[in-house]
């Protein structure tokens, strides 16, 4: 991937410096939606998810489980509850990120002890182990010029999902990950101005409304031109339409009867 700057503004502050080959992927980052039909092989998969097991985790308790979909038909099954995402079935490789506190119940039984269940902590840091074993094989998958997507639309009918992929009481899907070799190559998707999201001691969000305000203008141009100007959208507008109302209201339950009861 050859690297194109899409956020000059971050040299202001780094007088003469000059980003490093990870720096510079990290910030030519850009889901990928289009695949050459291109299997991904098992030894990349392996590579791949083995940098994912090796990111930070909460006690080390290693709470993620991946599961490669091969099968043309649970691909499908996913891509249609997932709300008709093609790619899920079209994609080199499709892995299920699972938040799995199964395998510590086991552990903590096989080491004599009674494993305690429902707790929030327990469900917060499993949920964070799985979103940083995630981004590590997201960035392992573009420093070897594959694209990826993350799937949370795998949660519409996160049920069905667990159906599918035989998940058993304290495992639940996080999200879906399509990855391969890209048929696409589309702009950088910009960012919030470093301003909003990077504070000097304390919270201030007084200017934030400046920020985001250029933030919109931003986005908008970044949508009309990549979409031949069909799109005309803009992030307060994404926002109103994400928590301006109610997300996914079956997920409490859903987990409950996954045993994260949120104690
Ligand atoms: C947890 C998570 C779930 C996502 N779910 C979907 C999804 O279901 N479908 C999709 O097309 N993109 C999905 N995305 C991709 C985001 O839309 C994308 O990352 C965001 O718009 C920023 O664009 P970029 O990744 O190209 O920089 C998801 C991203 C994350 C982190």
């Amino acid at each position: 991937m050859t690297f194109r700057d899409p956020f000059p503004q971050l040299k202001t502050r780094l007088k003469g410096y000059q980003m490093n080959p990870v720096t510079q992927q990290l910030i030519s980052h850009r889901s990928i939606r289009k695949y050459t039909g291109k299997v991904v092989p098992d030894g990349l998969i392996d590579e791949i998810v083995r940098c994912g097991q090796s990111a930070a985790t909460s006690s080390n308790v290693q709470a993620t489980t991946v599961i490669r979909v091969r099968d043309a038909q649970t691909r499908r099954e996913i891509a249609r509850l997932a709300g008709d995402q093609e790619y899920v079935t079209t994609a080199g490789a499709f892995l299920m990120f699972c938040a799995d506190l199964n395998r510590s119940r086991r552990a903590c039984e096989m080491g004599g002890g009674r494993f305690v269940a429902g707790m929030t902590e327990q469900f917060i840091i499993a949920t964070v182990d799985v979103a940083l074993f995630a981004q590590n094989c997201a960035v392992a998958a573009e420093s070897l010029g594959l694209g990826i997507c993350y799937i949370g639309g795998i949660r519409n009918d996160p049920e069905q999902v667990c159906r599918l992929l035989a998940l058993p009481d304290q495992v639940y899907p996080v999200f879906g990950f399509c990855l391969g070799y890209p048929a696409q190559d589309p702009e950088v998707k910009p960012r919030l101005p470093l301003s909003v999201v990077l504070k000097e001691e304390r919270y201030r969000d007084l200017k934030d409304p400046e920020g985001i305000a250029a933030y919109d203008e931003q986005i908008r141009n970044y949508y009309q031109t990549r979409t031949g100007g069909t799109k005309d959208s803009c992030w307060t507008m994404e926002m109103k339409a994400l928590v301006g109302k109610e997300s996914r209201p079956h997920m409490r339950k859903f987990l409950k009867s996954r045993g994260f009861t949120m104690r």
